[in-house]
């Protein structure tokens, strides 16, 4: 309890600078101009000084303008106590370390993005002595040493740069960079990862996406053994072997989407106990082994769309997910794995679901009736028909629900009467040309409907309208005129249905 009143004293001490006003640091007339604001003035410019506030007490600038080289000196010594400085975007190429000779023990975050940067030169930053975290991302760094970094840091984001060569230089032996906890590496063009393993011991988050990384070497990451989130998303990598991830027994979230992975051993994933998502989409992986996933009873979301899988795979899906009781989002789209009838019977949590471009013809009636928390169901891209009677019964928490591009050719208003928390609704490409004339009356929270391309009647004006009052009886009398026009053959083929829509 003292902990607790202790904490709240500082918290609101803190409180105070949490007020403080930040800075836009903008060009005006040639002068970059402080357009400070604070949470009173609600983004309302309150002027660069007054009574209240002065330079010292501005704790972040951002410049709002392409910022070039000179800005960066005069913001680092003007505002004293500024905490955290962002160029998101400028033409700075180089920078230098007279530009942070001013700089203070208060300067904790710096960002500097979307330039010119080529290198970041040994020391630059030691004035800084509290620096800790740098981002950097969108320059032009082919290199980075271990000498340009404050051995404090602890988050680095390179992203989006020239970086081709593998982390050795940053982490050398004896390196000091062992307070680094989140590594941003996306987006350059790393071929290979030497296997001199990564240093940091601290390291939670590493993003190694979006490179041209073509293997693992065995042991890379033996010795982040408190990684958390693990990103290999968008390389060239074809294997996942036994030992890899072994050692990450911390590991919460691992992403080897959009690889050309065609072998992951069995055991791969076996000491990876407190995994909650995990994405393998977009790979050429074909079969699906059974005791891949199936201890993975943490998984909250995984993602196979695309993986290639075919029919030959369905029992061993099935078995997986029998016991993956937790999954709350699952992928699946993509794949053909034929009829899915009891897929889903143990995945009570779900909440999201994706099953489109399966070739489904056709749902089977019980299908869904486990899944009472499914607030987003998509099945796109099939060739279903017909929706059978009570199927979305139990789908009472739906919220977004979109069938595009299918063959449905009718809409019965008791198929869909329970999902009264519907908002969005989406049928485009389907051929519907009855509809029932109570359809929308319990759907009551409806906000978006799409009805346009191949459905009868519907036209350009309901590709993705609004369920206002207004809409409805436009798009009741669209109807109607395509009823009167069609009449006998609708009263033929259509004989229990009223279509004919009742609005109050
Ligand atoms: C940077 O901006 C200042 C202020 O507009 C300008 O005076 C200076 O010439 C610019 N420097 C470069 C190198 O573009
Ligand atoms: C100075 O800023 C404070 C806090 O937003 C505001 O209440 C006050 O009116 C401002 N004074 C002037 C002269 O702009
Ligand atoms: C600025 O920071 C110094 C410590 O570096 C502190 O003593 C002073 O109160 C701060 N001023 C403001 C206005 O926050
Ligand atoms: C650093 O501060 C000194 C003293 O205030 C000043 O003369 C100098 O111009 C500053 N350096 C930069 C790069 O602005
Ligand atoms: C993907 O892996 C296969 C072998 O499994 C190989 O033939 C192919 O060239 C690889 N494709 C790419 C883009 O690396
Ligand atoms: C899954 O768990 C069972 C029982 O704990 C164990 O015998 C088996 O080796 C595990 N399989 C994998 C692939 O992790
Ligand atoms: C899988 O589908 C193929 C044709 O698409 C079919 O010949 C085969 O019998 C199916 N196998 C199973 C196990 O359903
Ligand atoms: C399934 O995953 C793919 C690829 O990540 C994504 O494009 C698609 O939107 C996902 N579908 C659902 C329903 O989440
Ligand atoms: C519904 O899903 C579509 C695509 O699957 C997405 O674009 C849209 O943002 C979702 N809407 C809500 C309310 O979740």
């Amino acid at each position: 309890m003292k902990g607790l009143q202790y904490l709240s004293i500082i918290l609101s001490c803190c409180g105070l600078s949490l007020s403080a006003p930040t800075c836009d640091y903008k060009m005006i007339e040639d002068k970059y101009v402080c357009l400070m604001s604070d949470s009173a003035s609600e983004g309302k410019i309150i002027g660069s000084h007054n009574e209240t506030y002065g330079d010292a007490h501005v704790y972040r600038v951002t410049t709002t303008d392409e910022a070039n080289k000179s800005l960066i000196g005069k913001v680092i010594s003007l505002y004293r106590n500024l905490t955290i400085f962002q160029i998101p975007k400028g033409n700075i190429e180089a920078i230098i370390e007279d530009d942070f000779v001013n700089c203070t023990a208060n300067l904790v975050e710096l960002q500097i993005c979307n330039g010119d940067l080529n290198t970041i030169p040994a020391d630059v930053f030691k004035k800084c002595e509290n620096l800790k975290s740098i981002d950097l991302t969108g320059n032009k760094l082919t290199i980075i040493t271990k000498e340009s970094l404050p051995n404090i840091i602890n988050k680095l984001i390179l992203s989006k740069n020239q970086i081709k060569i593998d982390m050795s230089n940053i982490f050398e032996v004896g390196n000091n960079l062992d307070a680094l906890t989140y590594f941003d590496l996306s987006g350059n063009s790393i071929e290979t990862l030497i296997d001199s393993v990564l240093p940091s011991q601290r390291l939670i988050h590493l993003d190694l996406s979006n490179n041209k990384i073509n293997e693992l070497p065995g042991a890379y990451f033996d010795n982040n053994k408190n990684l958390e989130v693990l990103n290999l998303q968008d390389n060239h990598i074809a294997s996942i072997s036994h030992t890899i991830i072994k050692e990450l027994t911390k590991l919460k979230e691992l992403r080897i989407g959009s690889n050309n992975i065609s072998t992951i051993d069995a055991k791969a994933f076996q000491d990876n106990e407190i995994i909650e998502y995990l994405d393998m989409s977009s790979n050429p992986i074909e079969t699906l082994n059974a005791n891949l996933l199936k201890n993975l009873t943490t998984l909250k979301a995984l993602n196979l769309f695309d993986i290639k899988i075919t029919n030959t795979s369905l029992e061993d899906l099935k078995t997986t997910l029998e016991s993956l009781i937790n999954l709350e989002k699952l992928n699946i789209s993509k794949n053909i794995i034929g009829p899915i009838d009891g897929l889903f019977t143990k995945n009570e949590k779900l909440s999201v679901l994706g099953i489109s471009s399966m070739s489904l013809t056709e749902l089977e009636k019980d299908i869904f009736s486990a899944l009472t928390k499914l607030e987003s169901l998509n099945f796109d891209d099939n060739e279903i028909v017909d929706l059978p009677e009570n199927i979305f019964e139990k789908l009472t928490e739906m919220k977004n629900f979109s069938a595009k591009k299918n063959k449905i050719n009718k809409l019965k208003a008791s198929t869909f009467e329970k999902m009264t928390n519907l908002l969005e609704l989406d049928f485009t490409g389907n051929e519907i040309d009855a509809i029932e004339s109570t359809f929308f009356d319990t759907l009551n929270k409806l906000k978006v409907v799409r009805f346009s391309g191949g459905n009868k009647c519907f036209n350009s004006d309901f590709e993705d309208f609004v369920l206002d009052e207004a809409t409805r009886v436009k798009f009741y009398k669209c109807f109607e005129n395509y009823n009167s026009a069609r009449t006998v053959v609708i009263s033929n083929v259509l004989l229990a249905f009223v279509i004919i829509f009742k609005f109050i």
